[in-house]
């Protein structure tokens, strides 16, 4: 492999490339690093690489002319090539990438500087556009180097042990499992017996279970991509039941005051597929109590009546997994009081979310929302409106209102079990 570096600053590379695994492949010519100064494709006095922007604006952005020298120069006809260049606003980096790119002959990496490269470079030569992470660097030599070291591990013979790179975090889309060296016990702490048994196939199956129990714990959104058997995933599960999750998530789909079609306060009736599917749904994510607001003790008693059937009457039998859903589900005539059961419950009255499908000020976002329930330190319930959504009396006494949620479209009436789903699977899962 030959990488080909363009960047206003050769001497960022002194260092980076010239000890361990890098070094020796260097030496053994597995790898060739070849660092071209873009300057010396200046033809100007000066030996310009930037100007200012059209249009105005702060910073300077990187000339076409001598960028696109450098590369037509340093590129190998030859070779199966690609030309990449580090920005923010590329691809996140990641293992698979670097595994892809290793099947090259030779990458040209153009660091990128400034306020970016002119766009003409991107569109005329550039393959692939490439981000390290969501921050921003002073300079793309950083994510180069950085590249540059994750590409390699994967050209064979480079780590010496052919398998390696296959065994680490993200090789099978899997954090790695804990590493132990001597001594045996290290203040008052031991090397779990099983690595000492000497029994490999023992081992192989401890390491593989505590990847995929790091993997659930860290980085459960890894889950999803990674290559797991049937068996692991009968682990996953077992691994699932043993650590339920700790946040202190409640739901409560609101009857009253909602509003109708004119904007009138109404009370709309219970919907039997609400209380089912938002009852699995809510199973399903770990909420730990579903209640149904209604202030009509008729609608209460009736939808009683059609919990005790799937619960406790024969429904119970006829589909076991429904007891479980609905078991969650508890009846109340008001938001005060499902707010004081939570309160008594977990200790401390619930921090309350409310879910409205209009854009308003000061909302909160998922990711902002998110980390906050699964830190579990304070529980929350999260309110659903029926009807044309819940009343603003509710909304301002709220103590968060969750932006609405939005797809790839302007179309935006998600039914209210549909839009429960979808924010609980934002907010409670990887
Ligand atoms: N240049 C500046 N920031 C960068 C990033 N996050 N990734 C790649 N190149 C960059």
């Amino acid at each position: 492999m030959i990488y080909n570096i363009l960047t206003i600053f050769p001497q960022f590379f002194d260092s980076p490339f010239s000890t361990g695994v890098l070094k020796k492949a260097q030496e053994r010519g597995l790898i060739e690093i070849r660092v071209h100064d873009i300057r010396q494709f200046t033809s100007d006095k000066h030996r310009t690489v930037d100007d200012k922007p059209y249009g105005g604006g702060s910073g300077m952005v990187m000339k076409p002319e001598p960028l696109g020298d450098a590369i037509k120069a340093t590129k190998l006809k030859e070779a199966k090539s690609l030309v990449m260049l580090t920005t923010p606003q590329g691809e996140r980096f990641s293992d698979k990438i670097a595994k892809e790119l290793s099947g090259f002959e030779q990458l040209v990496i153009i660091c990128g500087r400034y306020e970016g490269v002119d766009e003409r470079i991107r569109e005329l030569y550039v393959d692939k556009e490439i981000s390290i992470g969501d921050y921003v660097l002073s300079g793309g030599e950083y994510a180069a180097s950085i590249i540059i070291d994750a590409v390699s591990r994967f050209i064979p013979g480079v780590l010496g042990n052919e398998a390696s790179p296959y065994d680490d975090s993200f090789s099978e889309g899997l954090l790695e499992y804990p590493q132990y060296t001597r001594p045996e016990i290290y203040e008052g702490k031991y090397v779990p017996e099983i690595l000492l048994s000497g029994n490999h196939k023992e081992i192989e199956n401890w390491r593989k279970k505590e990847s995929i129990k790091r993997t659930y714990s860290r980085r459960p959104d890894l889950l999803d991509r990674a290559n797991l058997k049937v068996e692991d995933l009968e682990f996953i599960k077992e691994t699932k039941k043993m650590n339920p999750p700790s946040f202190r998530v409640y739901i409560a789909l609101v009857h009253y005051p909602v509003y109708n079609k004119d904007l009138k306060i109404i009370t709309t009736a219970f919907t039997n597929l609400d209380v089912h599917d938002i009852g699995r749904a809510a199973r399903t994510y770990g909420v730990r109590g579903f209640f149904l607001v209604h202030p009509v003790e008729e609608q209460r008693e009736l939808v009683q009546r059609v919990l005790w059937h799937w619960i406790e009457g024969p429904g119970a039998s006829y589909n076991p997994t429904r007891v479980e859903a609905l078991s969650i589900v508890h009846i109340k005539s008001s938001l005060e009081e499902t707010i004081e059961e939570i309160g008594q419950r977990e200790g401390v009255k619930p921090k309350t979310v409310v879910t409205d499908a209009r854009f308003r000020g000061n909302m909160v976002g998922y990711p902002e929302l998110r980390k906050n329930i699964r830190k579990g330190e304070e529980p929350y319930l999260i309110l659903f409106g029926t009807g044309w959504g819940i009343a603003e009396d509710v909304i301002e006494s709220a103590d968060y209102v969750l932006k609405p949620i939005e797809g790839p479209t302007d179309y935006n009436h998600l039914s209210v079990r549909g839009a429960a789903a979808i924010i609980l699977d934002r907010l409670l899962w990887s």
